[in-house]
């Protein structure tokens, strides 16, 4: 947890997208300078600093939270943060985002529901632009909740840059990379992979493959750490070496007219300045953006009955304040070998106190032969029946004995799991891409209770 990592970054355009380097590592206190010595030695925030840098630290934890969870930065940058004219709201643009869930914001509904994959955007659109919240739970101003936010973009955001106020992000692309430009360097995110923008942090958003689209999930008043493992053991599921910092890049040039775009309280407000907020020369902390690459799990599954619960595939946990419950787990459901015997294989039918948000990356989904597309979404809230659709169950029970073992191969769907009940927001609730009849794929379930057999015999 507390090994130093020293790397040697890089300043201005001298790196090209296509040739970034990262720090390795999950909670590591990290080091990172683009010029030589730019990071002060022996004292963060010297009378001086080396090439008459300012000294900043961002804070992600109170000060005194228990130093297994304290969480800063330290940037030495060119201009502080704080080099900009008022914040004003950001008019007239449509603002879909909500951070308090209440009656008055957003909706509750038991019914299961799923919506299909929105199509690319007709008009200009960035990364904030097209971002809206489905639904989500709590207060920002609380800290303590979470929104879930799908995006449709189809441009790159010029000359600004966004900061989120309310919480921390976990962006899983779905179609279309992401360059994205952050205080601690530049980060690429392709599909399969994901991304955290803790809060607070400024980045900005490139789209190298024009439309893009994919999902978001926003914490408030936690941050993601990996699960613990219980009797795995000391190694499976998403290891730390394979999560990827940033290094330091900087860019020095005037930027007039340049926009800080700040979310606070789910409402959206901007403040010039002339320079780019991506001038930090280096940095220091533990408090860092990362991306992790889903191909990359180590899954652990059954190996002789029954289906395992889906918290054995819990990429990242943001934990409430009580043991093993969770604000929102990262879930996901990749490639993987299926040889359980006399087992009906699919996820089983269920009920949960906690509440389900999936949507699926590439590929098919066990649970749903169709209906269910990359790009898509459902939900299933607190104790709302769902499972395996008609289609599944007959197929799976019609095929009869044990199949052998069967390799999931093209699929990577995920959960968003939340113990906090989730309020809809109304134009997720009257989407045209809300799939009205989705409850008809669990209607044709029929009865195959048979009172008159012979009772079974067990060894
Ligand atoms: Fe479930």
């Amino acid at each position: 947890m507390e090994s130093s990592n020293l790397d040697d970054g890089h300043g201005e355009e001298a790196v090209a997208w296509n040739q970034l380097s990262y720090l390795a590592g999950f909670g590591n206190h990290f080091s990172s300078e683009a010029k030589p010595g730019a990071l002060p030695l022996g004292q963060n925030s010297p009378l001086s600093c080396p090439y008459g840098l300012y000294a900043e630290q961002i804070s992600g934890t109170s000060f005194t939270s228990p130093r297994k969870l304290n969480q800063r930065s330290w940037f030495y940058r060119i201009k502080p943060s704080v080099t900009h004219e008022p914040f004003y709201p950001r008019l007239p643009r449509q603002n879909r985002l909500v951070s308090e869930f209440n009656h008055t914001t957003s909706l509750a509904t038991p019914t299961q529901m799923r919506w299909k994959p929105v199509n690319d955007p007709e008009i200009p659109t960035d990364f904030i632009d097209g971002l809206y919240t489905v639904c989500g739970a709590g207060s920002s101003f609380l800290r303590h909740g979470y929104a879930i936010h799908m995006y449709a973009a189809n441009e790159s955001m010029v000359d600004s840059a966004f900061c989120n106020a309310d919480g921390d992000f976990l962006i899983v692309p779905q179609k279309g990379r992401l360059w994205i430009t952050t205080e601690c360097g530049r980060i690429k995110v392709s599909p399969g992979e994901i991304v955290v923008l803790p809060q607070g942090f400024r980045f900005s958003v490139q789209l190298p493959d024009g439309p893009s689209r994919g999902y978001v999930s926003e914490v408030f008043g936690s941050h993601f750490q990996l699960p613990d493992l219980g009797p795995i053991g000391a190694n499976g599921l998403a290891s730390e070496r394979d999560f990827m910092v940033p290094v330091a890049w900087f860019e020095s040039k005037i930027r007039p007219g340049y926009t800080i775009i700040q979310k606070f309280g789910g409402e959206l407000f901007t403040a010039k300045q002339n320079f780019s907020p991506f001038n930090v020369v280096a940095w220091h902390g533990n408090y860092v953006p990362y991306k992790y690459d889903l191909s990359k799990f180590c899954p652990f599954n059954t190996v002789l009955i029954d289906h395992g619960d889906p918290s054995v595939n819990t990429v990242l946990t943001a934990p409430s304040d009580k043991p093993g419950v969770a604000i929102l787990d990262f879930v996901i459901f990749p490639p993987r070998w299926l040889v359980a015997e006399h087992t009906f294989r699919p996820p089983y039918y269920h009920r949960n106190c906690m509440s389900e948000f999936m949507g699926l990356i590439y590929g098919d989904y066990e649970a749903k032969a169709e209906g269910f597309l990359p790009g898509g979404a459902s939900l299933h809230s607190c104790m709302t029946p769902h499972g395996p659709d008609t289609k599944t169950y007959e197929a799976t029970v019609g095929r009869g004995g044990d199949a052998g073992p069967v390799r999931v191969s093209e699929t990577m769907a995920f959960m968003f799991e939340s113990s906090l009940i989730p309020r809809v927001c109304p134009w997720a609730m009257e989407s045209p891409e809300l799939d009205r009849d989705y409850y008809q794929c669990w209607i044709g379930l029929r009865s195959h209770f048979s009172p008159d057999d012979t009772p079974p015999t067990h060894p």
